[in-house]
């Protein structure tokens, strides 16, 4: 079981020890092969997504009813009271009342810190601004130990927008935990923030920062692609000129090893070529059914006794 740090929720992958990753991991294999159960009859899980999504709102709603529970929530800002002027702390002292869980995403970085101090019930962060997003971590490590094998030892690209990247930080304190040689693939605009590298060198993690990930791609064992997070600019122009910075092409998979697979946590704008997809290198729709197992293990975690 989960223990005493998690009673808020998860709010950070900062949280998470080895310990904690390796035992979510074991409980995430375990629920691949249990497909529907009454594991969280009679629970509610309350989703409220203040910013879009399709992966991380859906898959949670859908481990919920697979695992016997309801759901209950909204998708809009402009749905909910918020809208009125009401604050998110109003409004998750008012949703505790109705849910066992909250799942949370919204635009401000420390949303989901302050949801969790007001909250009775655990919340569970599902993107703040461009903080974090933990789960999706879980998951794409999920992924990793699935279809490559174990951690340790890995070299590992994390490449695209890793400034304002929510997943990519979430990723790489989880990474941390682990004997992994980590690559930082990105244009210097957008590199990954100081706090993060910061974090990886107190763990004395191997890191490089790289401009073109076409020098290292024979070596990768996992390139972790992201997209530029357009809705994070200051500056529409800036967006623009950079935009397409990077294009994955079907060409690149020829320098790569065997064994490399291609990740991504999507959604995917123009960052990689469709004629990828089929590739059975390219796993980033495989990746997406890992969302389930994951956040079923997680909401087991955290509603039963
Ligand atoms: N990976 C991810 O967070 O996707 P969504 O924005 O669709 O939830």
């Amino acid at each position: 079981m989960f223990n005493q740090k998690f009673s808020n929720g998860i709010i950070s992958a900062k949280q998470f020890s080895r310990e904690d990753i390796d035992y979510i991991l074991k409980k995430g294999k375990e629920m691949i092969n249990i497909k529907n159960s009454n594991l969280l009859q009679g629970k509610i899980l309350a989703t409220l997504f203040f910013e879009p999504s399709t992966r991380t709102r859906l898959s949670f709603e859908s481990a919920m009813y697979r695992l016997g529970g309801n759901v209950i929530g909204f998708h809009s800002s402009d749905v909910s009271s918020i809208k009125k002027g009401e604050t998110i702390a109003d409004t998750i002292r008012t949703v505790e009342n109705y849910s066992d869980c909250i799942v949370m995403r919204h635009s401000l970085e420390g949303a989901a810190t302050l949801a969790a101090k007001f909250a009775k019930i655990p919340i569970i962060n599902a993107g703040s601004g461009s903080g974090e997003h933990p789960t999706q971590a879980l998951l794409d490590l999920l992924t990793i130990s699935e279809e490559i094998g174990p951690l340790d030892g890995l070299n590992i690209g994390l490449m695209g927008d890793l400034k304002y990247g929510r997943t990519v930080h979430s990723l790489s304190i989880l990474l941390s935990n682990y004997n992994v040689n980590v690559y930082f693939i990105s244009p210097v605009q957008l590199r990954m923030r100081n706090r993060d590298k910061d974090f990886l060198q107190q763990r004395q993690i191997n890191y490089k920062e790289i401009i073109n990930y076409r020098k290292i791609l024979s070596i990768l064992d996992v390139l972790y692609m992201t997209r530029i997070q357009k809705e994070r600019f200051v500056d529409s122009e800036e967006y623009e000129k950079i935009k397409n910075y990077y294009h994955f092409m079907k060409e690149d998979l020829k320098e790569t090893k065997d064994n490399f697979r291609l990740l991504h946590p999507l959604p995917r704008i123009t960052e990689i070529s469709p004629d990828v997809d089929n590739s059975e290198k390219a796993i980033y729709f495989k990746q997406t059914s890992y969302g389930i197992p994951m956040r079923k293990a997680l909401l087991a975690e955290l509603m039963i006794d």
